[in-house]
Formats: C-alpha cells, structure tokens, sequence
C-alpha cells in the first residue's frame, strides 16, 4: 500500500476504530470455544465488535489457528484491516536455544543472528509477525530474575549482540515487506528495567542522567540503529517518573534523539500499572500520560478504549495525537506486507517441516556447545577419558529442565537431559572398548531435599566410579520474570550432596544449570566446574560434546560471578575512587570491604579452554590517535598447547582523565581466533575516537583529549601491560 492509502485510511476510521488499533489483547479473546473468554477476560468487559477493531493480539501461535483468526478478524473489521500477531520468542521457537546470558558467553555475534534467523524462520511459519526480542536491558544484579534474558553487564557488548539479533530476525532493510520468513524486533525494556534497585523485579530505578545514557541506554540505541521496528516500555519508574508514562524518556530520548519512528507498545498492563504506580489517579490519567508519553499500543488493560473518547472530546488529548500512533501501526502492518498477504508466512504444511526441523536443533546443539563455560579444570579433569566409568548425579542429572524461563514454545518432552546425551555419546562411540560407561540413580534427585534413598545411592555409585558428572543449580522457575532471589548460593540439599560425594570421591566435574551467575564458594572442592546455564533442546547433548572433548569450551562469562551477595552490585568497569584500593590495599582508609575481597570469583570475560593461550608483544601503530587517524592495537596470542582452539580475545582501555570520572577498564573491542595447536597470530584492533567517545554532564556523546591505558587479554582481569596512547 501506498503511503497516501494508509494515511487516507486512517482519515476514513471513526475514532472507536482507532482506538481499537491502539490496544492489543491476548489471543484467547479470539477463541471460537466461547467457554474460553471466561475469568480476567470476561472481566476486560470487551463485546465482539471491540475485540474485531483491536489492532494487535498477543501470545497466539500456530499457522492454522493464526490463519483462522485472521481470516474471520477481516471479515468482521469494516475497513478490513488485518491484524498483527506477537509474541514472546527470546531463544527460540520451539527449537530452543541457550538462554540470552548463555549464548552471550559465545561472544559470537553470527552464533546471536542465527539464533535469531532460525527463531523468525519457526516464528513466521507459525503465524507471528513481530517477536518481543531482544532484550537488552544492562544488568549488575544477579539477583534479578531476568538476568537470564539479559546479555550482561556490559554495554559494548550487549550493543553488538543487539545489533546482531535484531538483523537476524528483521533480515537487510526491505526484507520484511517480502521475505515472510523474516519478523519485526521489538526491543526492550526501554528503559533502565535491569538497574531494578536490590535486584527486585519491577522495582525502582534511580540514577543520574549521565549514567543512565553512558551506560544503560547503549543496547535500545544500538538495536534502533539497527532497526528495530518497535520498542516496548519498561515496568519500572526512573528518576521517579514511570517509563510507560515518561516524556522525558520517550519523547525527548526515543524520539527525537533516538530518532525512533516506529511502533512504542506498553509492556503487559503498564498503561493501568501507572494508578498503582501512584502517578495517576484513574484510567483517565494513566491514558493521558501515556499517550502523550508516545506509547502506540496498550498492551492488555483498556485505559485508551475506555477514557480515549472523552480525553479528545475535553480537548486533553488531540486526535492528532491518536491518529499519528494509529499510523504508525499501518505503516508497521503495511511493511510486514500484512495488507496484500494478511496471513503473511503461516502456512500449516512448512510449520510441520521448518519447526523443530533436524537442521535447526544441529544449530542449537552447536550453539549451546559455544555457550557452555568451563570456570575450573583442576589437574586437566576434562576432557573425561572415554575408557573411565562415570557417575551422573544430582538433580540436574536427568531432568528435562534445560530450556530456561522464556521458551513459552519449546518443547521439554523433546529436550535432550544430561543423561541422555551422555549415554547417547556412550552408545555412539566407535571403538566400544573406548565408550564411557555411564551409571545414575534409579529415582530423579530433587533440587532442594534429595531423598535419603538417592543421597545414599549417590554415594554408592560415586565410590563405584572414577569420576562423579554432579548437575546441580537452580530450576528454571527461579530465574525469569518475577523471579528475584536475595541468595544466589545453591540450595542447601544440594550443597549436602556435593559434600557427602567429595568426601568419597574427590573427582568432581560439577554441571551448572541456572539462569544467573551463582555465589558458588560452597563447591569449591570441585575440580572441575561446567557453566551450563541453560542450553536448550540439544543441551545434554551439547554438554556431553564438551564433557568428552567433541568441542573444546571458548564461552565467556558476561556478568561477573560475585564471591557473595555481600557485593552486589559487582562489575569489571567500575568507576575509579578518590581513594582506590589497588594502590595501598594495606591501608585503611581505602574503598574496600573487611570481610570480603573487592574482586569477583570469576571475573567478566572469564572461561578456560583445553587450549591454553598466552599473549604478548602489544604494541599500536602510534602512540597517539586523532579523530582522523584512528591507531591499531595488536597483540601476539599463541596457542601453546596440542589442542587446536579458539580464544575470545579482548581490548579494554581506560581514560585517565575525563570531564567525569570515567570506569577503570572499558570493553572497546573483541575477536574471536580459532588458532591451531601451537599456532601464534597477531591480532589487530583499531582503535578510532569515536570509541573513547562517551556521555558527558550536557549528555553531549564526545571524547576528552588526553591519555588512555590500552590493553588486551584474555579476561577483564589478566591484561597484558598496557600501552600509554595519547588522543590529541
Ligand atoms: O514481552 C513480555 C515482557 O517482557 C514481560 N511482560 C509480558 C510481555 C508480553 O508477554
């Protein structure tokens, strides 16, 4: 459709039309069992006319259903306009992936846009349009629940894996209007909904406008800029005024910095949630503050169907207004191509060859083997030797939970457990005398009060064997939405088990599945420790492929594991102090806690490889850079070891002096080098100003000429001696 059709339709919709297009309700609201639209639904008080002028539905799925809906939806709409279906796909469809902190661990930005081409691909055929992903909301707390959905603590970072999603789910610009395997991004939660205060989801989020720019704001950017088709709003108040209904955030920031055009939805109810926020005292003035705030679509509560009408007719709100948001909705509709093709990629026969296909969970096995993480290889444990008998216990052993909140769609009758995939290895092995011989407890061990029967058992097949694959860490229920804790250390049952092993068998390879970093000082007797988080379908089967040596580990964590809670918020690029503790650890009065260290348990950065890698000779190109003569930074990485690998390497810098106190080390760049055994590369970077460049107090985006510390390594704590570069 023309741009002149689409504005010429809105002009022929009555305002009650409009509206419609400015809510979105669930798909259950479409059902044709009417004993369906019962409890909160018949509550919503919505008659068969509203729901047919509702412009977007949630959370349906499915080529025929989608189909079905959308065909009766145009048939009752009188201007025949199709509706648009979303949902929430974070790490896959139905084949799903690692979660987002997991596949982070990859630094792979081809690993994050195939994830996400694979998901558009599922997504599409099953009918969804725009999918709520990627969410890059910057995390320092791991006791926040949605950590696991996060890319990490670091804004360069996530920047980039954004960037790479959203290109993976939206394909090249143009690509939606004709390639229906491809679907719109929405980026969220804009904005700050990570810096929640105490880890507390929902909660507070108060900090200066410089950080929240410098810091926070980097990943929404980086996902606009690369052209993410929507954005949705956050649940929580920054600076003491609600995302959903903040001018200042949406208007000033989204739009007209950001340069934003298109569709802004509520999160779920957020529109309503501003009454119990205490900001507005009715529907009535939870609409007003949202519409003005630029938020398009109200995502299930009908603050805008039921105070819409009488805000324009007072004059409160222009129709102006209204009808701007309602075109941006066409426009969106209009480029996924939903007017000529209202079914746009659904198509019942694909779904059953393209969802869940071989060829997708290969990609997910693949991925998941990226994301595992080895944090300790004491005395070379790993990789297990085929011919040693093993025992795999503890409640991770074989439970099916390896998808991670989020994976609305995947399927976990399907997934592949711990167990399965070891003994699918011990079953595929070639030289039979070679296939490790793999034993576990009759009864399933539970995550918190292993029974005395496994717990003795355990210890049975623990002396039995050489060495003990112990699964412990969180069920998936405890991370995700709604899903803070206040104690990240394993729970207690489980920390009983680990001991009763050691004591009978020290060789211990723990397995980690849990969706946020974990104090984990009580395992520290294990020898060898494997960061899991959860990997997906094809997890167990990806974990054996690391157990066994099939894929040597590369992941990288991407929040830093505290040492205890008692340090949260802890981050590699804090900022300096007047009173540093590095420089007089000895003295008193220096920025430092008594009864613990400063410093992470595994740094940001960290993970260990069969491979062992060392670095040297760095050097640049120059000892100064200009923002027209950029330097090079490189760096002699060898593999000295007799396995090939690949090492995540990584460029920090610091500024030394800046207008405002600038963070100690800087994540400014990273490769990954897949070096050969014994094989040396020189690895280069260049280093322009716009990368030193960074929010000043006029949130002015610009660099401070003076001196940089540059420095490269294989983590944010074991850098190599850095250079003194000069930026004129
Ligand atoms: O997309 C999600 C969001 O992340 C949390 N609230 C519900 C939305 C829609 O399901």
């Amino acid at each position: 459709m023309e741009q002149s059709q689409l504005v010429n339709l809105v002009e022929q919709m009555t305002l009650e039309e409009k509206i419609g297009q400015l809510t979105q309700i669930t798909g259950d609201f479409y059902s044709d069992k009417a004993e369906e639209r019962t409890g909160p639904m018949s509550q919503l008080g919505l008659n068969d006319d509203q729901i047919m002028n509702v412009g977007t539905v949630l959370g349906v799925v499915g080529a025929s259903e989608c189909k079905r809906i959308q065909k009766n939806y145009m048939e009752h709409n009188r201007l025949h306009i199709p509706t648009l279906f979303m949902g929430d796909v974070i790490h896959g469809y139905e084949t799903i992936f690692p979660i987002p902190l997991g596949l982070a661990s990859s630094w792979d930005t081809e690993a994050f846009r195939r994830m996400a081409e694979v998901s558009a691909e599922e997504a599409s055929v099953s009918g969804l349009s725009v999918v709520f992903s990627p969410m890059v909301d910057l995390v320092r707390d791991p006791r926040w629940g949605r950590v696991m959905e996060s890319t990490g603590e670091d804004p360069y970072l996530n920047g980039r894996l954004a960037s790479a999603m959203v290109k993976g789910y939206q394909g090249e610009p143009g690509d939606l209007s004709t390639q229906f395997n491809k679907v719109a991004a929405c980026v969220k939660h804009f904005a700050a909904y990570g810096a929640a205060t105490g880890g507390r989801d929902y909660n507070t989020v108060d900090m200066s406008e410089q950080r929240l720019r410098d810091v926070y704001l980097r990943g929404y950017e980086a996902a606009i800029e690369a052209g993410a088709r929507l954005v949705m709003t956050s649940f929580n108040s920054i600076g003491g005024v609600p995302a959903t209904g903040n001018l200042h955030l949406m208007q000033d920031i989204l739009r007209s910095e950001f340069g934003f055009d298109g569709v802004l939805i509520s999160d779920f109810g957020a529109v309503k949630e501003l009454i119990a926020h205490g900001v507005a005292e009715d529907e009535t003035q939870a609409a007003d503050l949202s519409i003005h705030a630029g938020v398009d679509i109200e995502m299930m509560t009908l603050c805008y169907m039921h105070t819409l009408v009488g805000l324009i007719s007072s004059g409160t709100v222009s129709e102006s207004i209204v009808d701007e948001s309602v075109l941006r909705i066409l426009e969106l509709k209009n480029e996924l191509g939903l007017f000529e093709h209202p079914f746009r990629g659904a198509d019942e026969d694909r779904e059953k060859t393209v969802v869940f296909s071989a060829e997708h969970r290969e990609i997910a096995r693949r991925t998941a083997a990226e994301s595992i993480v080895m944090l300790r290889n004491d005395d070379s444990l790993l990789p297990l030797d085929a011919e040693r008998s093993i025992a795999v216990l503890g409640p991770g052993a074989q439970s099916p939970d390896v998808l991670g909140a989020w994976s609305w769609r995947g399927r976990t009758d399907a997934a592949v457990t711990l167990l399965q995939g070891l003994q699918e290895l011990a079953a595929d092995g070639e030289d039979e005398g070679r296939r490790p011989s793999v034993v576990t407890t009759q009864e399933r061990c539970d995550y918190f009060v292993p029974t005395k029967s496994v717990v003795s058992e355990s210890i049975e097949l623990a002396k039995q064997s050489d060495v003990v694959v112990l699964a412990l860490g969180e069920l998936s229920t405890m991370s995700g939405e709604a899903s803070s804790r206040s104690n990240i250390r394993l729970p207690k049952g489980q920390v009983e088990l680990f001991e009763a092993i050691h004591e009978v068998n020290p060789h211990i390879v723990v397995v980690l599945f849990n969706g946020r970093p974990l104090d984990l000082h009580d395992i520290d007797g294990a020898e060898a420790i494997l960061e899991a988080w959860y990997p997906g379908t094809e997890g167990g089967a990806a974990i054996a492929d690391v157990l066994f040596g099939a894929v040597n580990p590369s992941a990288k964590i991407t929040m830093s594991f505290p040492e205890s809670v008692g340090q949260i918020p802890i981050y590699y690029d804090e900022d300096n102090t007047g009173r540093p503790y590095e420089v007089a650890p000895n003295e008193k009065y220096v920025s430092k806690y008594l009864d613990v260290s400063n410093y992470a348990a595994f740094p940001f950065g960290f993970g260990l490889s069969f491979s062992h890698f060392t670095y040297d000779s760095l050097v640049s190109s120059s000892n100064s850079f200009s923002a027209t003569e950029p330097v090079t930074v490189s760096v002699n990485v060898t593999n000295d070891s007799n396995v090939d690998g690949t090492e995540i390497v990584q460029l920090y810098i610091r500024d030394l002096v800046g207008e405002v106190v600038r963070p100690v080390k800087q994540l400014k760049g990273f490769k990954r080098v897949a070096l050969a055994a014994g094989e040396s590369r020189r690895i280069e970077f260049s280093l322009t100003e716009e990368d030193v460049r960074y929010v000043h107090l006029d949130c002015t985006m610009r660099s401070d000429p003076g001196d940089f510390l540059v420095s490269v390594g294989g983590n944010s704590r074991d850098l190599l001696d850095p250079l003194h570069l000069h930026l004129d």
